[in-house]
């Protein structure tokens, strides 16, 4: 099962991936998280990304590809993969195409999660109390919310018009969400 999930800031793609991460025992491949650990770590790559991840804006294409790529060659997808902040722009999304083409694993479906914006800004001041992630600032929030509408949002036409979207309500407990999720992708499912 190759699923990428889609939804703005806050909507709940790293709270569900873990859990499908579990049912479907397919690797969580979350791009911001690989960032987070090379910023952490203080890698070249990580020292380049620190201050734009933080002011909430995109990393650069060929940087985030470069990452995906390795992370995608790496033998544990071979049976399929969760996407979680990738693609985040139409020139992410037709990289991944082109890139899934060649390996001959195209992504079979893509779930977008849908929550209203005032409930993410109250979600993510949430997590900036719990955890204090440096982008759940509410300048950086604000920004990362504009960024999204902006250069991610058509990504969901894009995989719209290959009759590939799932799009579900977001909102409700984690559980209600995370049933409505495998009612999307059962039809593509080998467990569950
Ligand atoms: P990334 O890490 O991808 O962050 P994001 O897209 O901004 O999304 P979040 O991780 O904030 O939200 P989420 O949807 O995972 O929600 P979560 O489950 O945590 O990207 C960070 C940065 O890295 C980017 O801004 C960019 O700089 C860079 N980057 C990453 N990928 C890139 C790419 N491809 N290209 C360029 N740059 C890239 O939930 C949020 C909160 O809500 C949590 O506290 C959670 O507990 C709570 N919650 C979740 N579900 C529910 C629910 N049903 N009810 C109540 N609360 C809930
Ligand atoms: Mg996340």
């Amino acid at each position: 099962m190759r699923l990428v999930l889609l939804g703005a800031p806050g909507s709940g793609k790293g709270t569900q991936a873990t859990r499908l991460r579990e049912h479907l025992q397919v690797p969580h491949i979350s791009t911001g998280e690989l960032l987070r650990a090379a910023v952490a770590a203080g890698t070249s790559l990580g020292l380049q990304a620190k201050a734009v991840m933080a002011a909430g804006n995109l990393v650069s294409d060929a940087i985030v590809l470069g990452m995906l790529e390795e992370r995608l060659t790496q033998p544990d997808t071979r049976n399929g993969f969760i996407l979680d902040g990738y693609p985040r722009n139409l020139a992410q999304a037709n990289a991944l195409d082109a890139l899934l083409t060649k390996i001959d694993q195209p992504m079979d479906i893509a779930v977008q999660l849908d929550v209203d914006q005032d409930l993410l800004v109250d979600r993510l001041a949430g997590r900036a109390k719990a955890e204090g992630r440096a982008d759940d600032s509410p300048e950086a929030v604000r920004n990362r919310l504009k960024v999204y509408e902006e250069q991610t949002a058509p990504v969901v036409d894009f995989y719209r018009n290959q009759g590939k979207l799932a799009h579900l309500d977001g909102v409700g407990s984690l559980d209600e969400v995370f049933n409505r999720i495998l009612e999307a992708i059962s039809p593509h499912a080998d467990v569950g």
